[in-house]
């Protein structure tokens, strides 16, 4: 856990969050925040499940509060370790999220950190008028300030990092990190440690990863021994304009699939006899039953896309 603390970079947090800091900088509503906890964050803060700092422990918020305002937020808005972003509840402001933190701090005899500020203030200080922005910043933490991190994903704060993907089964937001059960499974990056990866979704190919030989899933779920029937015909379809024409591999497909998922419901057995756009793939419907679903997303233009014109601009 305090390898996490240490590893996740406050400086990163700080050019990230300098829009919510400065919003909120002096804004904290205890009252308001307490409403907030009783909702949202008191199933684990209250009890200390899983390592949670307890509401009214000023032996667990302090080292945390010592971290500073930026990191404390960043973990409170992004998730931390068993910490899930926002508390699990994503339709809660940068406002509560820093409201509640604030209270579950008050309930422990401190402060929310001033922002730029690295040290957890006293509850003394508490009664003094508001201070200003301007306050100079208390003296440095004890905490060791990480070194610099590459920023996740500079341009979009929401957007995950790679060391984000692929979490453990007890932060997908999927697994109950309450159940004990959860903490056997294999966590996904272990499972799938050399896998040729993509780059969407779960960041594997799997076309590659199956052609490899790193896997050999069981084409039935009763049938052990059952073995696809597959079918190797392209069917290229030509597409108007610059784009490059759309090669449809049965192979890749009735590798994974019988040929009942396709025919006769989503597309009759003709070439040519079914009308595809990207618009009736957008809205889920063709390929887009399966593509941006189960299957690699729409925005990998060029795996479907893949036959050139001559006198294309598109590279292959
Ligand atoms: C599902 C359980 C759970 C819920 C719900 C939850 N927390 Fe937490 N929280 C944790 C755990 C576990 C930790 C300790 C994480 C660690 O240090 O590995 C934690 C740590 C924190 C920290 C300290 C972060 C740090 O950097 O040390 C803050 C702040 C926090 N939670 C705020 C909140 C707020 C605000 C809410 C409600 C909106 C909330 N939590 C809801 C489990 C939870
Ligand atoms: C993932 C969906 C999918 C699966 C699975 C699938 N097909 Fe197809 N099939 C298509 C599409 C798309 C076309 C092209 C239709 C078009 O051009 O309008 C097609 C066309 C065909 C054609 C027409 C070929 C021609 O030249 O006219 C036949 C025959 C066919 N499929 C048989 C099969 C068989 C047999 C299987 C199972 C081994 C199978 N398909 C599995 C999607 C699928
Ligand atoms: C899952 C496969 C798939 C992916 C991924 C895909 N397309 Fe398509 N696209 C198709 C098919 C199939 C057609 C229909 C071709 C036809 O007319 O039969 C099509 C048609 C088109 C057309 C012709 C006009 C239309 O709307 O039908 C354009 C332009 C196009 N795609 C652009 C793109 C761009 C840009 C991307 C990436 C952002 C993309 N496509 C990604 C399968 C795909
Ligand atoms: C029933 C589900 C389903 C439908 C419908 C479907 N696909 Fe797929 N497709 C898959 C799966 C599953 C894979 C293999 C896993 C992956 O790559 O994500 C795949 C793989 C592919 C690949 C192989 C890419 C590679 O790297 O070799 C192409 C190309 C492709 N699909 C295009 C299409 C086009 C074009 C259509 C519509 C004409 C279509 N698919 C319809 C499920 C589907």
């Amino acid at each position: 856990m305090s390898k996490h603390l240490i590893k996740r970079s406050a400086l990163v947090a700080s050019v990230l969050l300098s829009g919510v800091v400065a919003s909120s900088a002096l804004a904290a509503d205890i009252k308001a925040g307490k409403a907030v906890y009783d909702k949202a964050c008191f199933a684990c803060h209250k009890s200390g499940v899983m390592g949670a700092p307890k509401v009214g422990s000023k032996d667990d918020w302090s080292p945390r509060a010592a971290q500073g305002r930026e990191t404390l937020l960043d973990h409170a808005l992004n998730g931390l370790n068993s910490m899930p972003a926002r508390g699990g509840n994503p339709s809660l402001s940068d406002d509560d999220i820093t409201n509640a933190v604030a209270y579950m701090l008050d309930s422990a005899g401190l402060e929310l950190p001033a922002a730029g500020g690295k040290a957890a203030k006293p509850a003394e200080t508490k009664a003094e008028a508001p201070k200003p922005a301007a306050a100079p910043a208390p003296a440095p933490a004890p905490v060791a300030k990480a070194p610099a991190q590459k920023p996740k994903i500079q341009f979009n704060r929401l957007m995950k990092g790679r060391d984000e993907w692929n979490p453990p089964p007890a932060e997908d937001g999927i697994h109950d990190p309450d159940n004990e059960g959860t903490y056997m499974l294999q966590p996904p990056r272990e499972g799938m440690a050399g896998f040729a990866s993509g780059i969407s979704g779960n960041r594997v190919d799997w076309v590659q990863t199956l052609d490899s030989g790193a896997i050999a899933p069981r084409y039935d779920r009763t049938d052990p021994n059952k073995k696809p029937f597959v079918m190797d015909l392209n069917i290229v379809r030509e597409v108007k304009g610059s784009m490059p024409d759309v090669v449809y591999p049965h192979k890749q497909h009735t590798e994974w699939l019988d040929c009942s998922n396709c025919h006769p419901d989503i597309f009759i057995p003709k070439k040519g006899a079914n009308q595809i756009s990207m618009a009736a793939i957008l809205l889920g419907q063709k390929c887009g039953v399966c593509h941006g679903k189960v299957a690699f997303p729409v925005t990998e233009c060029k795996r479907c896309h893949s036959k050139k014109k001559k006198a294309t601009a598109f590279k292959e």
